[in-house]
């Protein structure tokens, strides 16, 4: 059994702000007790004050608490549904919008499964037009906290459990098969840039976005989080802009006035 020691609780959350940045007191409580206490006991450990000498004394025990902390699950094509939505309803008006740049931003990107899945929607609309050429105007920018996560997003190879919601043809087209991993193909790949990015912190990126696609973040995010962060994603979004959230995820208080549902079961979402 793991103490109710509400102070020592209270001490190893800030002990982990200072020393890693990870901004505990905007996390949902419940979430990051139930993952602080999945560490502890694989190490054997019942007392906060005890796991905090831990991550002291053991170099290793730090980047494994924030691996369980950030939650890094992630897939190609995640809710299929929701990526069918958007190569219906949301790509061809970006596409058809003129010949100016289009930019997305995949805020909480993980290892890259989810900017690469809109490269390849984009990839099959552009192909479809018959403007192959005019790829280049679709820019992606991935970010995400997780710095190892980046690092994975940048290299592009993954295993087959990445695939498990990709339809057999599109994974055998956009990810061949290279020394027993898949790999993005590079007509998609050079779609996507990748940058370390807190969304509880700092400012976000300075472009005007099309399209922000933040999915399966906001969830674990406190309700003071979520309202700061809804606003900074609306004043992301160009004006029309579109906005895609998690499956389970939605728009709550004042945020429901900042967007309009272009499809409320997909989450999709327009800036009004
Ligand atoms: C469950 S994954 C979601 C990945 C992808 N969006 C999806 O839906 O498949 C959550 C991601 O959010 C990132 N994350 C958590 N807190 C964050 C923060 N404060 N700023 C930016 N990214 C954060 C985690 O590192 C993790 O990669």
């Amino acid at each position: 059994m793991i103490e109710h020691n509400e102070a020592a609780f209270a001490d190893l959350m800030a002990k982990i702000t200072r020393d890693s940045g990870f901004r505990c007191a905007s996390y949902k409580d419940k979430c990051l007790r139930r993952r602080i206490a999945l560490r502890m006991r694989s190490r054997d450990l019942h007392s906060f004050a005890e796991y905090s000498g831990l991550l002291d004394l053991d170099p290793r025990e730090y980047p494994k608490l924030l691996r369980a902390l950030t939650i890094n699950v992630t897939k190609f094509f995640r809710n299929w549904e929701t990526y069918n939505a958007i190569s219906q309803k949301v790509i061809p008006e970006l596409w058809g919008a003129g010949d100016e740049r289009i930019a997305v931003w995949s805020a909480g990107c993980s290892s890259g499964e989810e900017p690469y899945s809109l490269g390849v929607l984009f990839h099959q609309h552009a192909e479809s037009c018959g403007q192959i050429g005019k790829l280049a105007r679709v820019e992606i920018l991935g970010t995400d906290i997780d710095d190892d996560c980046l690092g994975s997003a940048q290299r592009g190879l993954y295993g087959e459990a990445s695939f498990s919601d990709t339809p057999a043809a599109m994974r055998e087209k956009y990810f061949p098969q290279v020394a027993g991993l898949r790999s993005v193909i590079p007509a998609v790949k050079q779609l996507a840039t990748f940058a370390i990015g807190d969304l509880l912190h700092g400012d976000p990126p300075a472009t005007r976005f099309d399209l922000i696609i933040c999915r399966n973040v906001i969830i674990y995010f406190d309700r003071e989080a979520q309202d700061k962060l809804f606003a900074e994603l609306h004043g992301s979004l160009r004006e029309g802009g579109i906005l895609v959230l998690g499956k389970v995820e939605t728009l709550l208080g004042a945020a429901r006035d900042l967007f309009r549902p272009i499809s409320s079961r997909e989450r999709i979402f327009r800036k009004a």
